[in-house]
């Protein structure tokens, strides 16, 4: 046993007792001792990783343990470090520990740096970045904390956050955290529906939001969306609005503007206590509400970002998420505020005002970590080296990818081009679900190779499982399988929100004490895993996961609509796209462009301007079991055209729908070479 490597947070007297000082955020609890800048070497800084990582899985609960009375501030210790049973989905961890996320992401720097940046917010137009310290932050944090409170927010209640990437979008998370109101970010480029049935499903008792934002040099009406929103949203009490353009909102009753005290007391929530929800798609039905809880999350998100991206003191991490995401949670937010670093909140887009903005930005803030999405990549390396060699990218030390599989003109491009061939570039697989990162080449041992476009291996914790097509475990290695995960980790989500029923039968029943991630994998001969892609009616559009069944359900609103079937097609930038194929009503044939177009603002309505096929293929009807369920394969082999090799159709009720689909798509593909040529 290592030295002290007894959990300090189990039934520890120290952290009750030593002394504690009252500071202006009216926080007075202890310090934690571990994480990046911390006074002394810690327990695990002293195991090299392969040791870590062997410990993390034979003694779970000396390791996860230690990482949390170690790198956590906590207002009581917990007693107990797990308590799960994932056949029931029962997930548990650090029973009877209380903290605050906030003290644990602001207090504690402040304490220490006050004066350290937190944020550099790199706002749409280049070369107006505000840096925010550790206290200021803090500072913004408590205003919005007591102006919740005062409009009767409570611990427990839930807020909606519709705001673009700002300081003021992370202190509305953080408000929320620190007087335990439960958050629900909404990514900005949703639609007002989209945004009401979130704030519906939540229970939604405020929102907060901008007047305006601002993308691309475009604006965006963020308010005038939640008025739309929040009239079919009878539980929400007040809109907080922030400015965020000279522009003045048009304020109705409830609407609120900001001023208040800049210290509010953190409220003690339990280790389980709700953290925040995020909406999600699934391969059914409407997006589900992911529940993350406070203690497991933060400790997994500041842990991973630490080792998978060697984040250390002094560097500048850059994740160009939005907050919208997850992964703008755990590696914009919450990860690098816990660990007490300067994180960069990129307002903007890849190509705005020019395909050199990322590497410009790079430049100016000195980036250390690169963390995007191969969308984007794929995007940039079009336009050649030339605006990537421009700027000076000496900066960078890790470079990361997220989101969606990596090709491998766009791994290389990454590695060789942006990163000159000296940056470790980490492919991270991780999901809304699992709350960091599970999967990625790093941490390893001193010199372990990085295989090009491959996820490779799994985090502290993560015990990845292969399964058969019998709901085996695969045994062996160069073999491909569901990618399930056979023990909990702190990060795993806890319940989807309003029905844990949804959550078991989603993520435990597939392959009962296992979670289930959605996805397929290869384990290659040295046993590295690489991610093969969704096994679901999941689609992955620019990293933005979509359900099918809610396109699908979009487009049967409309009245001339019968039936619709949609799916994924592979896409040269944006990974996928939704290809529709829709059954109109026998009289409305002649009218088909215009009920197409119709179908194409209904989907932007509904859910998101990017949610909107790129092809919408007229059929007669759609290829049928007899059963009467949609044989999506058949339309896949369509919309692809590698239709030589259909495979099984004698389950089909009627064959010859087929060939009338063929025929449909090759008439479609036709026009479409045509409106080409004219353009
Ligand atoms: C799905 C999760 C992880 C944060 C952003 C997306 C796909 C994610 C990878 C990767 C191949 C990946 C999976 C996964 N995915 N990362 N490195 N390689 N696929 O989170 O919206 O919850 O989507 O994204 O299919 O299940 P999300």
């Amino acid at each position: 046993t290592p030295e002290g490597w007894e959990g300090r947070g189990t039934g520890s007297e120290e952290r009750r007792c030593s002394s504690l000082t009252a500071d202006r955020s009216g926080s007075t609890w202890p310090r934690a001792a571990g994480g990046p800048g911390s006074s002394g070497p810690t327990e695990l800084s002293r195991l090299s990783h392969g040791d870590l990582y062997r410990l993390s899985v034979t003694d779970p609960d000396r390791f996860w343990g230690s990482a949390a009375a170690d790198r956590l501030r906590w207002a009581e210790p917990f007693h107990r470090v797990r308590d799960c049973d994932l056949s029931s989905g029962r997930i548990g961890w650090f029973l009877g520990g209380k903290l605050n996320v906030s003290v644990n992401c602001l207090d504690v720097h402040v304490e220490k740096h006050p004066d350290r940046v937190a944020l550099i917010w790199e706002r749409d137009e280049p070369g107006t970045e505000v840096k925010v310290t550790y206290r200021e932050l803090l500072e913004t944090t408590c205003r919005l904390a007591n102006a919740l409170k005062s409009h009767g927010i409570n611990k427990g209640d839930r807020v909606a956050i519709y705001m673009s990437v700002s300081p003021l979008a992370v202190a509305a998370m953080l408000a929320c955290v620190r007087i335990g109101a439960v958050h629900t970010v909404v990514f900005a480029g949703f639609s007002s529906d989209a945004l009401a049935g979130r704030i519906q499903d939540a229970g939604c008792k405020a929102v907060i939001t901008f007047n305006e934002g601002v993308r691309g040099g475009r604006v965006i009406q963020l308010k005038a969306m939640v008025d739309a929103a929040v009239k079919t949203c009878p539980s929400v009490q007040h809109v907080f609005v922030c400015q965020r353009t000279e522009t003045p909102a048009v304020m109705g009753e409830r609407d609120v503007r900001l001023e208040e005290p800049a210290v509010c007391a953190p409220e003690p929530l339990d280790s389980e206590d709700l953290l925040f929800l995020l909406y999600t798609s699934g391969s059914t039905g409407k997006p589900k509400g992911v529940v993350h809880t406070q203690a497991g999350y933060l400790l997994y998100a500041s842990l991973t970002h630490q080792y998978v991206f060697d984040y250390r003191d002094g560097d500048v991490f850059g994740c160009v998420a939005d907050v919208g995401w997850i992964t703008g949670h755990s590696y914009v937010v919450y990860g690098p505020l816990c660990n007490g670093a300067t994180t960069v909140l990129f307002e903007s887009t890849p190509v705005y005002p020019n395909p050199g903005r990322y590497w410009e930005t790079v430049e100016r803030l000195r980036i250390s970590q690169f963390y995007g999405a191969p969308t984007a990549l794929r995007l940039l390396l079009k336009y050649g080296e030339s605006w990537v060699k421009k700027y000076d990218r000496s900066s960078l030390r890790t470079l990361g990818s997220v989101g969606e599989p990596i090709n491998h003109e766009a791994w290389h491009w990454f590695h060789s081009v942006v990163g000159e061939g000296r940056c470790p570039l980490v492919d991270t697989w991780w999901q809304t679900e699992t709350g960091g990162v599970c999967i990625a080449p790093r941490p390893a041992d001193e010199g372990a190779p990085i295989v090009p476009a491959m996820a490779m291996r799994p985090f502290f914790g993560i015990q990845p499982v292969l399964m058969g097509e019998k709901g085996e475990p695969l045994s062996g290695n160069d073999i491909t399988g569901a990618l399930c995960i056979s023990q909990p980790w702190p990060g795993i989500a806890r319940s989807i929100y309003g029905d844990h029923q949804r959550f078991v039968d989603a993520y435990f029943k597939p392959y009962p004490g296992f979670y289930f991630s959605g996805d397929g994998a290869y384990r290659s001969e040295d046993g590295f895993y690489q991610i093969t892609g969704r096994m679901d009616d999941v689609i992955n559009v620019s990293g933005h996961r979509l359900g099918t069944a809610e396109i699908e359900d979009a487009l049967d609103e409309h009245p001339a609509v019968p039936e619709t079937a949609v799916i994924g097609i592979p896409h040269d930038i944006k990974g996928e796209v939704p290809f529709a194929f829709v059954v109109l009503k026998e009289d409305l044939s002649d009218d088909a462009p215009a009920v197409l177009q119709q179908l194409r603002d209904l989907v932007a309505t509904k859910i998101a301007k990017y949610a909107v096929p790129e092809h919408f293929l007229v059929v007669t009807r759609l290829p049928k079991t007899r059963s009467g369920k949609i044989m999506r394969r058949i339309l896949r082999k369509v919309a692809m055209e590698t239709t030589e090799d259909l495979g099984d159709v004698s389950t089909l009720d009627d064959p010859s729908v087929v060939k009338e689909i063929i025929e449909a798509h090759e008439e479609y593909r036709k026009q479409r070479e045509e409106e080409k040529k004219k353009k």
